[in-house]
């Protein structure tokens, strides 16, 4: 049977290892994953042993208290401590979620962290969102109209159709449910992927846009949209309870109402 092992440069090493301070009551293992490509070296896990009983409850608690006494050199991405702004998305015990909002104590044993799969290392934790991010600006992430108000007048919608954005609107962009589809890890040059397939049917679900046929045809492609095949892991992954493939089914729907 063939072997196959990865380049020399991209073998993951055993890195350093950080002891708790003394006196430490209880003690939990961290594994984090490092990588400077700056550097030249191989990625490594280094280990971080932090006491629980002078930690926060949420493994970002941990990550602070890390940088904080123990090595001020770990990157990762950071802004609201309650799963709003989405920059804390990354792997944690082999899951992805966002650091903040996953307690410590739901992760059996050592905690590994990793950054989100298949993503482009910046450093350490933070993987590269350019291309993610060129895919949002692709679906024009805004309303789009073509007739006009009179002057000062809001452009209205009722409080049922307001429903209709419900389960997309709160979609905070982390990207965990794109990086844990397989489609979009072998194809995520081309296929758009459960998170911004999502927020195209956010726009289509709005009654106030009226470019429906025109985000319909930039969509209509065998990869940019075709390439889900309901494997559902993005609705299992997905930290806000939301389901990218109810919503690409909805996309497939509105395409194929239109060809009949
Ligand atoms: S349902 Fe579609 S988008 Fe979601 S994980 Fe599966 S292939 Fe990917
Ligand atoms: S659908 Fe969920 S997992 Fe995907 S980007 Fe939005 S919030 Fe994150
Ligand atoms: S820090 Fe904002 S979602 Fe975690």
């Amino acid at each position: 049977m063939a072997e196959f092992r990865l380049p020399k440069n991209s073998r993951i090493t055993k890195g350093q290892e950080h002891k708790a301070s003394p006196g430490a009551t209880r003690v939990k293992k961290f594994k984090i994953y490092r990588y400077d490509p700056d550097s030249g070296e191989n990625p490594r896990y280094d280990t971080f042993e932090v006491d629980l009983d002078d930690c926060g409850p949420m493994v970002l608690d941990a990550l602070i208290k890390i940088k904080g006494e123990q090595d001020s050199s770990l990157t990762f991405r950071r802004s609201c401590r309650e799963g709003i702004c989405g920059s804390c998305s990354m792997n944690i015990g082999g899951k992805n979620g966002l650091a903040c909002t996953t307690a410590i104590e739901d992760i059996k044993g050592e905690v590994q962290i990793t950054p989100l799969p298949h993503m482009d290392v910046i450093k350490d934790l933070v993987p590269d969102f350019t291309h993610f991010y060129a895919q949002y600006a692709s679906i024009k992430p805004w309303l789009q109209t073509v007739t006009t108000t009179p002057s000062g007048k809001e452009r209205l919608q009722s409080p049922k159709d307001r429903e209709k954005l419900d389960g997309l609107y709160e979609c905070i962009l982390c990207a965990c449910c794109s990086t844990s589809c397989p489609s979009y890890w072998w194809n995520s040059d081309k296929f758009l992927g459960p998170a911004i397939l999502l927020q195209a049917y956010r726009w289509l679900a709005d009654s106030r846009d009226e470019m429906t046929g025109e985000r319909l045809d930039q969509l209509e492609d065998p990869f940019r949209l075709y390439r889900c095949h309901t494997i559902m892991n993005c609705a299992n992954a997905c930290p806000k309870g939301l389901n990218p493939a109810k919503a690409i089914a909805e996309v497939k729907k509105l395409a194929a109402e239109r060809v009949l």
